[in-house]
């Protein structure tokens, strides 16, 4: 992706989320600069993997299948294995119309998604094979604490306000209809980077070209703008 799309994604995304009156932390805004100067009183944003992470899948193409994401909140992978301390996450997600996140699911994360305004979020839901496959057996889940039993394959359409608990190994896609959503989630602990099983192989973090300086850090930038003990 080149950096101007990821500088007008995040401007619109900060629009969007102000709009339905969702704010996102300070250090959402601290430019590349401020960065610099940050010492280690910063280092749970960076070594959590807090902040703005927007995705195209390495496909090119971040209106048919992409993702705009900021993590929140996240505790460690230490504080899951040890039952303390913060063994939670929240992510702000928006979502467009026709905007695909393809089939994943997750070894560790249990996730509620939560469609907090906007559109309508519609998730596709199969349970994985032990092979990693898509299974035609029934999904059983959890949609705002009432259980609903589907068949392989079935899509969820979620309005405002409605959530759905996603277990682990529980293969889902995810699209808008109606308009953009702003989407939370709220889960345990998140590692981007061993956590997702991808149906179709896809790269979970863009290639970026640099065309212009960046807006703020995507938390793939942070290694060369942090540096605490220098
Ligand atoms: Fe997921």
């Amino acid at each position: 992706m080149k950096r101007s799309q990821i500088n007008a994604i995040m401007a619109e995304a900060d629009a969007f989320a102000r709009a339905h009156h969702f704010y996102l932390p300070p250090f959402a805004y601290w430019t590349p600069e401020e960065w610099r100067r940050k010492g280690p009183e910063a280092r749970e944003i960076v070594e959590h993997n807090l902040g703005w992470d927007i995705t195209d899948f390495g496909l090119g193409d971040y209106a048919g299948m992409g993702l705009f994401l900021f993590t929140i909140r996240n505790g460690s992978v230490d504080n899951l294995r040890l039952g303390q301390g913060k063994v939670y996450a929240e992510k702000l997600l928006i979502v467009d119309v026709d905007q695909v996140t393809p089939y994943h699911f997750h070894w560790q994360k249990v996730e509620d998604i939560i469609n907090r305004g906007g559109g309508k979020l519609l998730l596709q839901l199969y349970n994985s094979t032990p092979e990693g496959g898509l299974d035609d057996t029934d999904v059983t889940v959890s949609l705002d604490g009432v259980v609903r039993t589907l068949r392989a394959g079935a899509i969820v359409t979620l309005g405002n306000g409605e959530s759905i608990t996603l277990p682990t190994g529980l293969y889902h896609k995810f699209w808008g209809a109606e308009g953009r959503v702003l989407v939370g989630e709220v889960s345990t602990v998140n590692d981007d980077h061993t956590d997702n099983r991808f149906l179709d192989p896809v790269g979970r973090f863009p290639e970026i070209e640099e065309d212009e300086p960046p807006l703020h850090l995507l938390m793939g930038d942070y290694g060369r703008y942090y540096h605490p003990g220098a």
